[in-house]
């Protein structure tokens, strides 16, 4: 049976960056207290783009690293809880923008634990052999589901996309590029984190119980993602969790025990959350600014709404 890798990365974040102090002249609100309980500084915001537009940039980034044609890709998931159309899905819009013309195409909704979901679904789907590559795809247009009037949401929220393409590789050292998926989902909180879908959709959740959630109850499942893959927190060359709330992430590092040379993704500072977008375009910024080396290992970890949790040990393209 052959096995899954990540081949190539490629990320989009649009130019409008949103500060603190903006948000402050719109909600009743500080840089400061934002700063204190997220750790975030700025985020951007899409104006003119929609979703398709940031997941195709971030997709034809990927492909071009990549050397493959559009026509070698065989299967197109994209994870996104914003995405407004319906149909065709964004999937099958990105395919129309890079002339892939006959892959499988769908978008897949695990709201911010949907990029490691889809990796999973997508790495299984390449190792039974339904297609030898594929583009998995993180994007978010998170503005247009924000409550700007919502002081305890609009300030986490921002927009952005990360891509991967994932090939088939063939049994031996790299067959295991990607790594065995933990994943799952407590539906006594479903209702913690949630779209609200009158007229317009709208971001709205229980913070401290989402909060108290991932400080107390997701280290032990991303330290089972690194057993199923057979390695230690300490063989580890970075870790990329879902980019919420830089407590949450110096919590979950500080109980993963990680040595000080592991590379810790902190983009929220200046990305905010992107939900489903989070993890590709952290990972893909890493890459690309050659803070993990090609070969090393990288634990990817997502959390959220369902309440869901998604995660695997990836290696570096
Ligand atoms: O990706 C989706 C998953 N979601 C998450 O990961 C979110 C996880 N949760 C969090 O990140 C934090 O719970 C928040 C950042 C959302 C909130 O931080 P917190 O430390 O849990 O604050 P809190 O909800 O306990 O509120 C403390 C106080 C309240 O005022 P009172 O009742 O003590 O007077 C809030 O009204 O802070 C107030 N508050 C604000 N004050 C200034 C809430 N939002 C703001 C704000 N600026 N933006």
């Amino acid at each position: 049976m052959p096995g899954a890798r990540i081949a190539a990365l490629g990320h989009y974040q649009p130019a409008r960056v949103l500060t603190n102090d903006d948000l402050a002249r719109m909600v009743d609100t500080s840089d400061a207290w934002i700063r204190r309980r997220t750790g975030i500084a700025t985020r951007r915001i899409a104006d003119d783009e929609s979703v398709v537009d940031m997941a195709a940039a971030a997709a034809g980034k990927a492909l071009a690293d990549s050397g493959l044609e559009p026509q070698d890709i065989g299967m197109i998931t994209v994870a996104t809880c914003s995405a407004i159309d319906r149909c065709p899905s964004t999937a099958a819009q990105v395919a129309a923008r890079l002339g892939i013309p006959s892959a499988v195409a769908f978008d897949l909704n695990n709201g911010c634990a949907g990029f490691c979901t889809a990796l999973a679904t997508v790495s299984h789907s390449l190792r039974a052999g339904a297609a030898r590559h594929a583009l998995v795809i993180g994007v978010e247009k998170m503005s247009d589901v924000t409550d700007w009037t919502d002081r305890a949401s609009c300030i986490l929220l921002g927009d952005g996309a990360g891509a991967a393409v994932v090939s088939a590789s063939d049994a031996g050292a790299d067959a295991d590029g990607i790594g065995p998926v933990v994943w799952g989902s407590d539906p006594s909180r479903s209702s913690a984190v949630r779209l609200v879908d009158d007229w317009q959709p709208r971001f709205s959740q229980d913070g401290q119980t989402v909060f108290r959630w991932a400080t107390t109850e997701l280290a032990p499942l991303a330290l089972e993602a690194c057993a199923r893959a057979g390695i230690e927190p300490s063989d580890l060359s970075a870790v990329v969790t879902h980019q919420a709330n830089l407590r949450i992430i110096e919590s979950l590092v500080q109980q993963l025990g990680l040595p000080e040379n592991v590379v810790v993704a902190r983009d929220v500072v200046n990305s905010g959350n992107t939900s489903a977008a989070s993890i590709p375009l952290a990972l893909s910024k890493m890459v690309e600014g050659l803070e993990v080396p090609s070969g090393g290992r990288v634990l990817l970890f997502s959390f959220g709404g369902g309440l869901s949790w998604a995660g695997q040990v990836v290696t570096c393209p």
